[in-house]
């Protein structure tokens, strides 16, 4: 089966000169949920932010079987769904259905069937009753569901999100894994948070300055890397 995402010798350096990724060899099929560990500053924004070719570096990336490539862009924009990390980058409209709206009309689908495709996406993601509010009303629990439902409106094989949890409460972390655990959509998910990759995702790749240094079932990776530091309860 042709791998959702193929990636090889993945090189990029920012325009000041950063090394942000050093030779990434990566694939994904579909089904898979990957997390992508890794201390500030390894990669793994860079790494996600090629998939849908927002950057473009140096080495073979293929996505969906297309290389990600000028005349094969907006296929695969419509293909990989990208959840920034924070919400207020992604919620731009005046209103939660139009902005969820706003991806299907953008692919030149009918007004009807964009309006369903939206409402089927606010339902997904447990947001019914909310579209006439401003975004930046909404808590960040409530913006990152709406973000997520715009990227589903548009019906992609795949899911990019970046440190999903930053902003959420505990509830709301857990709320999102049950979400994301019930949509079909491959994911790819950079994350600091261990709980949220050990309940998500079946394997893990770990970012080493801008390598990935080994991949593997999530607790393996968590152990190798002595990655749950958290602070111990005094007695
Ligand atoms: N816009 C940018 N300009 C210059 N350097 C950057 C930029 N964004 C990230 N970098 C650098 O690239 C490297 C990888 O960063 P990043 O992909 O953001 O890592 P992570 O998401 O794992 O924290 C770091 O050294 C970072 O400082
Ligand atoms: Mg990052």
């Amino acid at each position: 089966m042709t791998p959702l995402v193929s990636i090889r010798n993945l090189h990029f350096r920012y325009p000041d000169g950063a090394v942000a990724l050093a030779g990434v060899d990566f694939e994904l099929h579909a089904g898979e949920t990957v997390a992508l560990l890794g201390a500030n500053g390894s990669g793994k924004t860079t790494f996600l932010l090629h998939l849908n070719g927002l950057l473009q570096g140096e080495g073979h990336v293929e996505v969906t079987g297309l290389p990600v490539r000028p005349d094969t862009l907006a296929s695969i924009r419509q293909q990989v769904g990208f959840v920034f990390q924070d919400s207020d980058d992604q919620l731009f409209m005046p209103t939660v259905f139009e902005d969820v709206l706003f991806g299907p009309l953008n692919l030149g689908l009918p007004p009807e069937e964009a309006e369903l495709r939206a409402r089927a996406a606010l339902d997904a993601v447990g947001m019914p009753g909310h579209d006439e509010k401003a975004p930046y009303h909404l808590s960040a629990g409530e913006k990152k569901r709406v973000a997520i439902a715009g990227i589903l409106a548009m019906e992609p094989a795949l899911l990019v999100l970046d440190e999903p949890t930053t902003y959420l409460d505990p509830p709301g972390q857990a709320a999102l894994v049950d979400l994301l655990r019930d949509l079909p959509q491959a994911k790819i998910v950079a994350t600091h948070d261990i709980d949220f990759a050990l309940a998500l995702a079946s394997r893990a790749v770990f970012f080493q300055a801008g390598r990935i240094a080994a991949s593997g079932p999530v607790a393996e990776m968590i152990e190798r890397f002595d990655w749950d530091r958290r602070p111990r309860a005094l007695h």
